[in-house]
């Protein structure tokens, strides 16, 4: 079912400064800040070689994510996203073997434009997993 790791996601209080880190200290790509009204978050993408990292801030007044920041002050890893062909089919075969999907169950529109779900933390080892079908 996985493919390739897309993304690792750290969720930030303040997201200038952390691009400024990336940018600056790690010498490394940072894309232009994106609101994402409908995920609560704003977004920028560090580009590596291999992968992208995702930093994350709180958007709004009932972001996903800020209770995640209020609990991880400096910020923290939030997420990560693996690439799948076939989204529904990922969903299907994993509600069938008992993982849950969190929300409605029916993908929404990611930071890439691509169909994303979430699975449930408790049934992956601790993580917030993101299934993007590419
Ligand atoms: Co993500």
């Amino acid at each position: 079912m996985l493919g390739r790791l897309n993304h690792v996601a750290i969720a930030v209080p303040d997201l200038e400064a952390a691009t400024k880190s990336y940018r600056n200290t790690l010498g490394a790509t940072v894309s232009a800040p994106k609101d994402m009204p409908e995920h609560g978050v704003t977004v920028v993408f560090v580009e590596l070689e291999n992968t992208k990292i995702e930093l994350l801030q709180p958007l709004g007044e009932n972001s996903p994510i800020q209770g995640f920041v209020d609990k991880n002050v400096s910020g923290g890893m939030h997420h990560i996203c693996y690439e799948v062909d076939d989204l529904a089919a990922a969903r299907d075969q994993l509600t069938a073997d008992g993982a849950r999907v969190l929300g409605s169950g029916e993908p929404k529109i990611g930071a890439h434009g691509k169909p994303v779900l979430f699975l449930h933390p408790k049934d992956f080892s601790g993580t917030l997993i993101e299934l993007e079908q590419t």
